[in-house]
């Protein structure tokens, strides 16, 4: 049997769809993914990052939206951006507003957001952190910053080629992870500082500002 790729943009739909799934390294090893957190409402943690954000705001990778619709509850401008059609389709759904887009292409708003949201491992889009900082920078009013969900000290900075599972048509992409303990050097190579870390239960979160 032939293996469909994936339309890129679509590797995580499974989990967006709320269905369990996990992703396989090069080397085999496998990696749950939260997917009941992208679909429920909100959960613990999700305050650190909602708290953090008062102005306008893009939710990069928004998945279902639920932290671009818990925004504007809160009065809060948010627009989701999301490569995947799937997503995009998800927030709008529950009534927030989303883009279809790679954060890496033309936004509107470029260098007028007041705070840029990077949940649920989303700093690894991409694969290379330091890029998707920079990328993030461009897109910032000068002061604003970057609300970023990290893993819990200890596990530095990798990247990995990784495909998800179960998922038959499963494309191979390059993903990152960036532990608390390593945020500081990628910050800095990427133009930003640490103003706090801090963790709610095992999520662990940090504001960049642009230095
Ligand atoms: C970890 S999941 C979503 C988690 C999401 N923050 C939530 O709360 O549901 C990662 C999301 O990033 C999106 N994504 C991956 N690469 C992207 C890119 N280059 N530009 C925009 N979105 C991207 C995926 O389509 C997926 O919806």
């Amino acid at each position: 049997m032939t293996a469909q790729l994936a339309p890129l943009g679509q590797e995580f739909d499974q989990g967006l769809l709320g269905r369990q799934c996990w992703l396989e390294l090069k080397n085999g090893d496998r990696i749950e993914l939260p997917v009941e957190r992208w679909t429920d409402g909100c959960v613990q943690g999700d305050t650190v990052l909602l708290d953090g954000c008062a102005g306008p705001t893009l939710d990069i990778g928004c998945g279902p939206g639920r932290l671009t619709t818990a925004l504007a509850e809160r009065g809060v401008a948010a627009l989701g951006v999301d490569s995947s059609p799937t997503a995009v389709r998800l927030t709008h759904q529950r009534g927030g507003i989303a883009l279809l887009r790679n954060v890496f292409d033309r936004l509107p708003g470029e260098g007028r957001w007041h705070h840029a949201l990077l949940a649920d491992g989303n700093i690894g889009i991409g694969g290379d952190p330091v890029a998707l900082l920079r990328r993030i920078g461009d897109l910032l009013a000068p002061g604003g910053d970057a609300m970023v969900e990290l893993d819990p000290p200890g596990q530095g900075l990798r990247h990995d080629r990784v495909r998800l599972h179960p998922n038959p048509a499963g494309t191979w992409f390059t993903w990152a992870w960036v532990g608390a303990d390593a945020i500081a050097e990628v910050a800095a190579r990427a133009g930003f500082r640490v103003a706090w870390t801090t963790s709610r239960g095992h999520r662990w979160f940090a504001r960049l500002e642009r230095s």
